[in-house]
């Protein structure tokens, strides 16, 4: 207890990692005990690495035969995958992918599904498996109709992680009512155009750490229905940023907690977005982020214009709290750093504000928009209900706004018609942070 407080006093609670899940995290077998058990060699079910045969007949032999507890296993090497794989009903298995599997067929759909499975891991014990989406192919003829990278649909106990996922010609990697699930040490690099998200998570009991994402559309974004997310570690490298959203009719997310989110040169740091719709968004904590050069920085828009109008009053936002934001944000006077547009018929409650300190790159003023919005801290009114608009126009920079950049920040986007290298996966995620857990590659060579 000594020990903890002390902890705590420093500032440091790495003990309280899982604050927002509501239970244990990952696989339930360990690897080891699974490649033990049956190892299916992707080699043995005629897979050729020679970038040119489909390894997509390959995996399916292989998860037929290992996904009742085994390890389907891809080796380094480059393989093509012209077949879109659905893996269904494991129970106990791993995937270990060292290799690279290039995009070859052209369908749209899911280049990778996994479905009905539990205690699943997917990994690359080398930290350098990757999937390479060339969605550049697509994205030059202006064209978003390509493949998902990799999609999960009620996978529970599972972890994915030390991977790459590039260049997906539509969304990179979405998990769809699964549950227990950790994914970490990933980096996800995509065109510099919406509609290729990063990660998408609506689930229960998610633990999303260690993360970088380049794109122009969703970072690390939670959506309805979710609940118990806890998202840390984050790094948008020319992205579109965080976000919550869109959000809908019967919205139903709680208890969401983000942290170390470190962001430059995207759309928005955190945006919670929706126009019309209804249900709720409750207990929200958006704790540690750090932005340079980006477009919006807090941007709560419940009347978003880019969205048509959905039927309802509006979703109902509700203890929120969105603390220690440092850095600055290119242009204050046009896009402030705090947006607090709640819908009139459902104004947002028990919002604060604290150790929020952010000044603009550009000029010297910048504005603060709050509608609708009861808490404190801001331009936040006291008080639960009834509606408002005010804008404040703020000529001092606050004291402390100062804050790190990243050494690796990219300098320019990736464009959409030539390909995108596969990047390695960053050892540091946000400013003065190591991973929470070591690089595959790492433990295995220790
Ligand atoms: C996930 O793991 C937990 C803990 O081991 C277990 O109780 C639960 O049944 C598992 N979920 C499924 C769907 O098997
Ligand atoms: C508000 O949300 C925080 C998490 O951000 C949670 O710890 C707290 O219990 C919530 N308060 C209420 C009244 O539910
Ligand atoms: C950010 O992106 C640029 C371009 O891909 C890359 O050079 C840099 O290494 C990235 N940062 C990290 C930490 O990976």
């Amino acid at each position: 207890m000594v020990y903890l407080l002390s902890l705590l006093a420093l500032g440091m609670a790495p003990l309280l990692a899982t604050a927002q899940l509501s239970g244990s995290v990952g696989p339930t077998t360990p690897y080891a005990t699974k490649a033990n058990h049956k190892t299916c060699n992707v080699l043995k079910y005629g897979a050729v690495a020679d970038k040119k045969s489909d390894v997509g007949p390959a995996i399916l032999s292989a998860w037929n035969d290992c996904k009742s507890g085994g390890v389907v296993y891809i080796p380094a090497g480059d393989y093509a995958l012209g077949s879109w794989v659905t893996l269904n009903g494991g129970k106990s298995t791993a995937i270990r992918m060292d290799g690279t599997v290039y995009r070859a067929g052209t369908s749209g759909g899911n280049m990778i599904f996994v479905e009905h499975t539990d205690d699943f891991e997917m990994f690359s014990a080398t930290s350098k498996g990757a999937v390479q989406g060339s969605g550049y192919e697509f994205h030059k003829k202006g064209s978003l109709s390509g493949p998902r990278i990799l999609r999960m649909f009620k996978v529970t106990n599972f972890s994915v992680h030390d991977l790459a996922l590039v260049d997906s010609p539509s969304f990179h990697f979405s998990m769809d009512t699964c549950e227990n699930g950790e994914v970490y040490n990933m980096a996800i690099r995509g065109g510099n155009s919406g509609g290729l998200d990063g990660i998408d998570v609506w689930s229960n009991n998610i633990w999303v750490h260690d993360v970088e994402v380049t794109n122009k559309d969703e970072c690390v974004t939670v959506k309805s229905p979710a609940k118990n997310i806890l998202v840390e570690n984050i790094y948008c490298n020319w992205s579109g940023g965080c976000a919550m959203g869109s959000l809908g009719a019967d919205t139903a997310i709680s208890d969401v907690h983000y942290r170390n989110v470190y962001t430059w040169a995207s759309n928005q740091m955190y945006m919670i977005k929706s126009n019309g719709g209804s249900g709720t968004v409750s207990n929200v904590f958006l704790e540690n982020f750090i932005g340079h050069g980006n477009a919006y920085s807090l941007d709560i828009d419940q009347q978003w214009s880019s969205m048509h109008t959905i039927a309802g009053n509006g979703v109902q936002l509700d203890n929120i709290t969105v603390k220690n934001w440092k850095g600055t944000e290119s242009n204050g006077a046009q896009r402030g750093p705090i947006k607090v547009n709640c819908a009139a018929g459902a104004p947002c409650t028990d919002v604060t504000l604290m150790d929020f300190a952010m000044w603009t790159e550009t000029g010297s003023y910048q504005k603060e928009i709050c509608n609708n919005a009861y808490g404190s801290g801001g331009c936040l009114k006291p008080g639960t209900g009834g509606s408002y608009s005010t804008t404040v126009t703020v000529k001092t920079a606050p004291t402390g706004y100062s804050a790190p950049t990243m050494a690796a920040d990219l300098k320019a986007a990736f464009g959409t018609d030539s390909p995108i290298p596969i990047p390695t996966i960053p050892t540091s995620f946000y400013p003065g942070q190591t991973p929470i857990k070591e690089l595959a590659a790492k433990a295995t060579t220790c």
